[in-house]
């Protein structure tokens, strides 16, 4: 049940803001997952892991956020009702969000390989990313402070010295799909090499 198809997917998709609050089905987002999956890979690592945080399992996972960004000094710790407000709005604002995958991989130490592992991760995020949408679901790739937080890492259940967090994808139906902002002519970016 492929509504559109590869090459209109690949310049209709946009990264979607604002959620529906409707649920993806585990059926759906394993099949997308698995199109994800199909991401080039060398020597076959599919080095790519996948945390899919949804319904009550959100909970944990946003107060490990707010947690993490309190210990970096991006949100204070005090009492005062403007922090805990902010607090309040930044929690409602990410447990509004139907799924979080956070995508990780065992890092290698190796720079090439590390090369390797990491284009392999986002070559699986675009294809999945390009999957949803042709069932007409969205996704937000971000990559944010907590991410690089060992603390978060570890609360999560991670092993902070060997585990890479490549991104959090925000998932769910969209509610709005913003304006194509376009890209730049390939040409002003290509050279043919002939001779
Ligand atoms: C590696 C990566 C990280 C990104 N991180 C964020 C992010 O943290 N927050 C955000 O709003 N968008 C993030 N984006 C999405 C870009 O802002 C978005 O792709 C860009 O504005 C183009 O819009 P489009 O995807 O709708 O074409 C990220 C994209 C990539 C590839």
């Amino acid at each position: 049940m492929i509504p559109i198809d590869l090459l209109t997917a690949i310049k209709a998709r946009r990264s979607i803001h604002n959620f529906k609050h409707d649920e993806i089905d585990h059926a759906t987002l394993r099949e997308i997952l698995t199109y994800g999956s199909y991401a080039p890979t060398h020597y076959m690592k599919e080095p790519w892991q996948i945390k899919l945080y949804e319904k009550g399992g959100k909970q944990n996972f946003v107060d490990a956020i707010i947690a993490s960004y309190q210990r970096i000094g991006m949100l204070k710790t005090s009492d005062d009702d403007k922090t805990q407000k902010m607090i309040g709005s930044m929690k409602q604002f990410l447990l509004q969000i139907p799924h979080h995958a956070l995508i990780y991989f065992k890092e290698e130490t190796d720079h090439v390989r590390y090369e390797e592992e990491y284009a392999a991760v986002c070559a699986f995020i675009q294809n999945a990313q390009l999957a949803a949408w042709a069932y007409g679901i969205g996704m937000l790739w971000t990559i944010t402070p907590y991410m690089h937080d060992k603390g978060f890492a570890e609360e999560i259940g991670l092993d902070s010295s060997s585990d890479k967090i490549a991104a959090v994808m925000q998932i769910g139906y969209p509610e709005k799909i913003p304006r194509d902002k376009g890209r730049t002519p390939i040409g002003d970016k290509l050279e043919f090499i002939s001779e």
